[in-house]
């Protein structure tokens, strides 16, 4: 590992820029065992998209004491302060103290169930490591992206990938790590976007609530080795009937658990529920699509590469749906040239 600030740190500003996408979890991250770490109560499988993405520069400014936060154009004090605290992560990495200049930008709904964190701050942190000349393995890159926000962790790998919830207090073991690349069983994914405003209670927070009120905790944390067991095999296998069964469960099962908090989790708008049903219905009539659902409105539908444009045109079709976004399964984060994003 490599904590040395780059050799050039006096001669100027220091930049890079990346992207990731977002993933979605076939196999629910719903919990935390340490807030202050941001360690998950239990573990977690996704697939990283590639169509959908982040892009993000970083620009570290010697002499700058703030760092300047731009998302889509716009500054939100909220998210400027999760992104201060990431990017501080880095920075005592690295040895210095000055500020940023960050800009991102993203090509799809933010914060409205979409996984707009997990792809974010995984850009956040492959950039900002990047541009501090931080060399850091995947896994560490990982590790930082956890701490910002757990979904993150997952999305520096590409494909299919397991987060595990680890046992050691200090997290080291809380690591995400890839199963399977996503050329070697290339799903497709339908999003039906149902609402394009920001959802009323965020990640932290219904997991917080969820933690303190919900009679099904237990079960949620007692029954999820079991899930990922079967997930991971059915990954393994490429045995697509099998992972549409465990993910619909591990989808209901985390709302259920979440719908039971005081005062109840509810995420999903009616033409959630409606989209839910089509999917069904779709499967009944034997074409291999089961859906997911995250902490947010939208549905995605996992398809296998043929039945995209049948899924997608079942799901524009339902009533409040307002667009159809599709995507493949893409590579974790990575490089790209700077000076490409507008502020
Ligand atoms: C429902 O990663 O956004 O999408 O760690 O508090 O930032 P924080 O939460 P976040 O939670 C994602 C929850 C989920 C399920 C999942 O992605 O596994």
């Amino acid at each position: 590992m490599n904590f040395e600030p780059r050799a050039d740190v006096s001669a100027g500003e220091l930049h890079a820029a990346s992207q990731a996408q977002p993933n979605i979890a076939l196999v629910k991250y719903w919990g935390k065992r340490d807030v202050a770490l941001n360690l998950p109560v239990v573990g977690s499988i996704s697939i990283t998209l590639d169509s959908l993405w982040t892009r993000t520069e970083v620009r570290f400014v010697p002499g700058q004491k703030q760092d300047q936060v731009s998302l889509n154009g716009r500054s939100d004090e909220a998210e400027s302060r999760r992104v201060t605290a990431c990017l501080d992560l880095l920075r005592q990495r690295a040895g210095v103290d000055y500020g940023a200049k960050v800009t991102s930008q993203n090509n799809f709904p933010t914060a409205a169930g979409l996984a707009s964190s997990a792809s974010g701050f995984a850009a956040l942190v492959h950039a900002g490591a990047h541009a501090l000349g931080l060399a850091l393995s995947r896994v560490e890159q990982s590790v930082l992206a956890r701490r910002c926000s757990g979904s993150a962790a997952r999305s520096i790998f590409g494909g299919y990938v397991e987060w595990a919830h680890g046992k050691l207090a200090d997290g080291t073991d809380s690591v995400a790590r890839p199963l399977l690349d996503a050329d070697a069983w290339p799903l497709r994914v339908a999003v039906a976007i149902t609402s394009k405003a920001a959802k009323q209670v965020g990640s932290t927070e219904g997991m917080r609530r969820t933690a303190r009120t919900s009679p099904y905790q237990s079960a949620w944390v007692d029954t999820q080795e079991a899930d990922l067991d079967v997930a991971r095999n059915a990954i393994l296998a490429r045995d697509f009937d099998a992972l549409a069964a465990i993910s619909e469960h591990s989808c209901l099962k985390m709302h259920a658990l979440a719908m039971a908090a005081q005062p109840g989790l509810l995420y999903w708008k009616g033409a959630t529920v409606e989209c839910m049903h089509r999917v069904r219905v779709l499967r009944q009539q034997g074409v291999p699509v089961f859906f997911t659902v995250d902490a947010g409105p939208q549905l995605k539908a996992v398809c296998v590469p043929s039945a995209i444009e049948q899924v997608k045109a079942v799901l524009c079709d339902a009533p409040g749906v307002l667009d159809v976004l599709d995507a493949g399964l893409g590579a974790g984060a990575r490089a790209m040239p700077v000076g490409e994003l507008a502020t």
